[in-house]
Formats: C-alpha cells, structure tokens, sequence
C-alpha cells in the first residue's frame, strides 16, 4: 500500500512514540488523525506539523477506556475524512504496581485501553476497509511479553493479549486488511528512570544502545509500505532483547 494520499489513525499520537509515527505517516503523503486523550496543546501542535509538511490532520480526543469513545472517534473521523486506511494502535497505560496492590480498577485501566480498545477501533475501522478492499492495522506491542518483569503484571498481560488481537484480527480481516505488530523494546525511556536503570537495560540489549521512535517509526512503514504479503506478523524492534 502506498501512503500517498492514504487516512491514517494513530493512537496516542499528541507526543512521544505516536507522534512520531504520525509524522513520519503524513511525510510519505498520508492525511492524519491525531488521538489524545490529556495532551490537547501538544495534539494540536502535531497537527501544525503535519500541516506544515503539507498534510491534512485533525485532532480528536477519546478515552480509549471507553469503548463508547472508541467509536465516537472512529465517528467523527469518518466524518471529516470520509475513510480510514490506517489504524496504529499506538496508545497504552504503563503503570506500576506490586503484586498484592494489583486492584480491579487499575486491572480494568490497562486492560480497556491497552487491549479492549485496538479491538474495538480495528471492528470499526474494518468496516470501511473490507468495503475498499484494502486496509492496514499495526499494534504497538513490547517485546518484554516474552520475559515478564515483575510490578507491571497488568500492562505485560494486556500486551501478551494485543499479540493475541494481532494472530486473530489477522485471521479474520484476510484477505483485504493485514494485521501485523511491532514489538519495541527500549525505544524512548520514562522520564523518571536515571542511569542506573539505562545501564540495567543496555546490560540484557545485545546491540548495546536505545533504539530511538524512529526505529519504530520505520517499521511502521515497513507493514504499510513495504510489503503487502505479510500479515499476522510481529517484528521485534529491541536491539535483540528477545534472544538474550
Ligand atoms: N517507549 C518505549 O521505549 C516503549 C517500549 C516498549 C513498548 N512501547 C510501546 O510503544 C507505544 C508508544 O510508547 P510511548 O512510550 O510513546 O507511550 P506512552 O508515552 O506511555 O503513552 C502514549 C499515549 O497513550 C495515551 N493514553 C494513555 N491512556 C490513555 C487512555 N485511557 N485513552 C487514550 N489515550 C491514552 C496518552 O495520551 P495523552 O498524553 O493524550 O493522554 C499517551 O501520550 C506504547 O504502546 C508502548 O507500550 C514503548
């Protein structure tokens, strides 16, 4: 598929990751719905970007929590762009919390957002997908499903799941829609962590550095543009933290 001209939705896609995915998007030639659900300033900053290289883009807020906002978006952006071609599930709940303190309402947070929500966007978006014959999904996953860590047991367990979303949706949108995944390792640290925690992570990263959203980015493009024959797929972008 090429971008050229291409509606593309991208989760959580005010800052960080998702921002820029959705930059490097409306560079190849794709129009851009921004997703935010706090970062309104930095939403619409986005958008200026993306205008400026000469791109549609939009700005709508849902908490993804709420499968009602989930389809209000999806709403909303049928309304404005007439089609969607692009779904990036991008955004996610990434909260700590030890073993015993684990309640249901924070059980709930990551396992709506980070789960029930790429669901319920790709049922929507699918509809116009399957009617143009042609669509793309793409999860943002983490390639640490794999090797758990301990106090983040609901983020890892919604992420295990949306690679189980990822094998289904496949299944069940082929042949017309590809769903693949990418599974980021350390890419763009938390704020908050300090060297100890850097140096703890390039110790079980084979290729010794931070990837960068770039990274990301390029695999992104990579399910969209790069080939049309693979779906079902999860790459891992990690510096190799999975065959350590
Ligand atoms: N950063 C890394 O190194 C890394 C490593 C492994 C995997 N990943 C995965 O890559 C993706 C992007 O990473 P990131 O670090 O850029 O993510 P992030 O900064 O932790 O979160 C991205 C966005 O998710 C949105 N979000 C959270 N809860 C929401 C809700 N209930 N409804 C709607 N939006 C919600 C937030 O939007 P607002 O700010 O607008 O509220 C936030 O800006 C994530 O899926 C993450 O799990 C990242």
């Amino acid at each position: 598929m090429q971008l050229k001209n291409r509606v593309a939705l991208v989760t959580g896609s005010a800052k960080r990751v998702g921002k820029t995915i959705a930059l490097a998007l409306a560079k190849r030639g794709a129009n851009l719905i921004i997703h935010y659900k706090n970062s309104k300033k930095e939403a619409e900053k986005t958008v200026l970007e993306i205008k400026k290289i000469g791109r549609k883009a939009c700005a709508l807020k849902a908490d993804l929590a709420s499968s009602q906002d989930c389809l209000q978006m999806v709403k909303e952006a049928l309304a404005i762009f007439g089609r969607i071609d692009i779904l990036v599930n991008s955004a996610s709940v990434y909260e700590e919390a030890r073993f015993g303190e684990i309640r249901e309402e924070l059980w709930d947070q990551h396992l709506n957002t980070n789960l029930k929500a790429p669901f319920f966007l790709s049922q929507a978006v699918s509809k116009g997908m399957l009617k143009n014959k042609s669509g793309k999904i793409i999860n943002i996953i983490d390639s640490d499903i794999h090797k758990p860590y301990k106090h983040y047991l609901p983020y890892l367990v919604s992420k295990s799941g949306m690679a189980g979303l990822t094998y289904c949706l496949a299944k069940e949108l082929a042949p017309y829609v590809q769903v693949n995944g990418i599974s980021p390792g350390p890419v763009l640290l938390q704020k908050d962590w300090g060297p100890k925690i850097k140096a703890a992570i390039l110790k079980v990263t084979p290729l010794k550095k931070i990837g960068s959203p770039e990274d990301i980015a390029n695999a992104v493009l990579f399910c969209i543009e790069g080939t049309d024959f693979m779906t079902g797929a999860i790459i891992p972008i990690d510096g190799g933290q999975h065959i350590e």
